[in-house]
């Protein structure tokens, strides 16, 4: 092979990877530390059952598996699960709306991040008040599915407009390497900051976001977890949240080809910042309203698939 055809091969190589990889939720740091705001609010009782359904590679940790859902291997064996990351709305609109929204592409209801955050607590609902059903669904598979969701629809480009695909489509620069938009949003906001304020170490980033809920955002905490009308899980107000944030501060001055550095880092990190918090308060709030009331549930479909990368 000679040296172009390597450097083509390579090239689509590249752009098939990027193309697979685009915009999944969160980057992996993203979702840890999500799960792992959500860890420290969690009952005994729904410790107790989260440990009992985490893979053995987890070792007891939610975090460790909540980028699980985004694994190369998972998204391919998977493959039905794509659309379930995000909830695309109509462009400039700035609203969300479940009958108007959740679906996927060819118009199947309910395929979406929200649809899935109810099925997926429907799930393990229905395998904790009748047991029987329990051999119907992988739970282990519903939690990591759940906890990865809850994450997904927290990220404002994950309720974006359908026509740049969440920002997916907007090229654009993130200080002087290429860049799209919704990429911006999982991952890099979260990588520059744990790299120029947090000493390159994302615990450090975790401490501090925990230090915010308990002293600045205190005040909020109670009407984050809460769920209208008594219900175990709300998905909907968050995505409601997310569309608009997106208007907000996603898409403003975030124009194809343009250059985002300081003054868009430093205005966003604060948002990017509280729906961290917010979704692993939400989750914890979630997993406990889900597993209250429920002893101790066993799953026998444990074996799921790239756990053991996770
Ligand atoms: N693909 C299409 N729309 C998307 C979105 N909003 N987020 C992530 N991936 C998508
Ligand atoms: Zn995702
Ligand atoms: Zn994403």
């Amino acid at each position: 092979m000679g040296f172009s055809e390597l450097l083509r091969v390579c090239g689509v190589a590249i752009v098939f990877f990027q193309l697979i990889t685009a915009g999944f939720g969160w980057g992996q740091h993203g979702h840890y530390a999500i799960c792992k705001i959500a860890e420290g609010y969690l009952s005994e009782n729904a410790m107790a059952v989260v440990k009992e359904l985490l893979p053995e590679s987890a070792e007891g940790e939610l975090a460790a598996v909540c980028s699980w859902a985004d694994l190369f291997q998972v998204r391919s064996h998977y493959y039905w699960s794509r659309a379930l990351h995000y909830v695309d709305t109509p462009d400039f609109r700035c609203n969300y709306d479940y009958s108007r929204d959740c679906h996927d592409s060819v118009g199947r209801k309910s395929r979406c991040v929200t649809g899935a955050i109810y099925n997926y607590t429907q799930q393990l609902m229905s395998a904790c008040h009748n047991p029987a059903s329990e051999f119907r669904y992988n739970l282990t598979e519903a939690l990591m599915f759940l906890s990865h969701f809850v994450g997904d629809v927290h990220q404002p480009l994950h309720c974006g407009f359908l026509g740049d695909l969440g920002g997916n489509r907007i090229q654009l620069h993130w200080y002087r390497r290429k860049a799209n938009l919704h990429h911006v949003w999982d991952t890099e906001i979260i990588d520059t900051a744990v790299k120029n304020f947090y000493g390159s170490d994302l615990n450090n980033m975790i401490e501090a976001l925990q230090r915010n809920i308990t002293e600045n955002w205190s005040n909020y905490v109670e009407s984050w977890e809460e769920c209208d009308s008594n219900r175990t899980v709300c998905p909907n107000p968050y995505a409601s949240e997310s569309v608009s944030l997106a208007c907000k501060y996603a898409y403003r001055n975030a124009t194809p080809g343009s250059v985002l550095g300081d003054d868009y880092f430093l205005s966003r990190l604060p948002i990017v910042e509280r729906r961290l918090a917010q979704g692993g308060v939400r989750l914890a709030a979630t997993l406990n309203r889900i597993f209250k009331s429920c002893g101790l549930i066993s799953n026998a479909g444990r074996e799921v698939q790239g756990a053991r990368l996770a």
